[in-house]
């Protein structure tokens, strides 16, 4: 088996930001409640035409120049996304032809929030057993296109963006160490888009009933999410035999600043270890944790030999956790 590890970044978000100021004249809301429940204060969202595949592959191109790579040495792109470009094909596969990624295999993945953790542990599992030399692992979603802007429970959360990763081979002790992914899909309706599936196939009448927009129970999915995001460090922690003092950083997927404070609590996280930056990008769902990791990364936050864990919680339910040695 060959170790698998992370040997390149990159992201993209749109250039249109959203500010609580804007939402304000937009539904009956305030900055000091969107601050003081989420702690976001901007998000980005993208322009008509500029599609998931599209700030994917950008992002993706940032992460492949960053690895020393072309788009030709790649053998897989996954994408993991709940915003396709269309039903049908995969984004992966309009990924694939922006980048001119002739020689790989594409497809989607879909874990919402925890999509980026759910389909770096797929892209391992090719490397380590030499089905793959090159992975582009991407996190892309434009959750604005979901959003209902009339309810304002979700609207005022949820961002655009995207974050790439490319997992090659690596020396043995180096890249993923240990991770866990886990779901629990009795709690799918927490969070969902009930319409323009097989459940409730596209008519006037879903669209009347606005079912083609996301519907969230937060406050349930609160709790679950804090819950499982800390059993779930825990776990792979324990495997390693390692402690929350042995991680140098831990960057968890961006929900909630209250969610990331309550998991850092209950795992005794110093503030200093665990990376936020939802307040500008709010809440991009599988973009979230690898837009975070390149910031880390092109930011000198993050050294050969540290160690990093990822943790997620989101719809589905999903959520895992990885600890990889940089
Ligand atoms: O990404 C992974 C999946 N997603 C999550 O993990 C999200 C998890 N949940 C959350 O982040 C939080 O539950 C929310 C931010 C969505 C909501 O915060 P909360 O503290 O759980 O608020 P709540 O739903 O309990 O609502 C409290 C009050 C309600 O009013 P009443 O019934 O007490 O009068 C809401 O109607 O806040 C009201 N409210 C708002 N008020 C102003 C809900 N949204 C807003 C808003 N502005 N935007």
């Amino acid at each position: 088996m060959y170790s698998a590890g992370i040997t390149g970044t990159g992201h993209m978000l749109p250039e249109k930001v959203l500010t609580n100021a804007d939402l304000e004249r937009m539904v009956e809301t305030s900055d000091d409640w969107i601050v003081s429940r989420t702690g976001i204060r901007e998000r980005h969202i993208a322009a008509p035409g500029e599609t998931t595949s599209l700030i994917a592959a950008s992002a993706g191109r940032k992460a492949i120049e960053a690895a020393g790579l072309s788009a030709l040495d790649l053998d897989l792109i996954l994408c993991a996304t709940v915003c396709p470009d269309m039903a049908l094909p995969s984004t992966a596969c309009f990924i694939q032809s922006h980048l001119g990624a002739k020689n790989a295999a594409a497809f989607d993945l879909v874990a919402a929030c925890s999509g980026f953790l759910y389909a770096l542990t797929v892209a391992q599992g090719y490397i380590a057993t030499g089905q793959a030399r090159h992975v582009l692992v991407i996190g892309a979603e434009e959750l604005s296109r979901y959003v209902d802007y009339t309810d304002r429970a979700t609207c005022v959360i949820f961002g655009d963006g995207a974050g790439a990763a490319v997992l090659s081979q690596v020396e043995e002790g180096r890249g993923i160490l240990a991770s866990k992914i886990q779901s629990d899909g009795d709690l799918a309706e927490y969070l969902y888009t009930p319409g323009g599936g097989t459940a409730h196939p596209t008519s006037e009448q879903t669209i009347q009933d606005r079912l083609h927009y996301i519907k969230m129970r937060g406050n349930e999915l609160f709790k679950v999410a804090v819950r499982n995001m800390t059993e779930s460090s825990r776990n792979v922690l324990d495997r390693l035999q390692l402690t929350v003092n042995d991680i140098d950083l831990v960057i968890p997927h961006q929900a909630n600043q209250r969610i990331t404070d309550a998991v850092s609590d209950r795992l005794g996280i110093p503030a200093d270890r665990i990376y936020a930056n939802i307040s500008r990008i709010g809440n991009t769902s599988s973009a979230s944790i690898p837009i975070a990791l390149d910031e880390c990364v092109r930011g000198g936050r993050i050294h050969r030999g540290n160690l990093l864990m990822f943790t997620s919680f989101g719809a589905g339910a999903t959520w895992g956790s990885m600890v990889l040695r940089w």
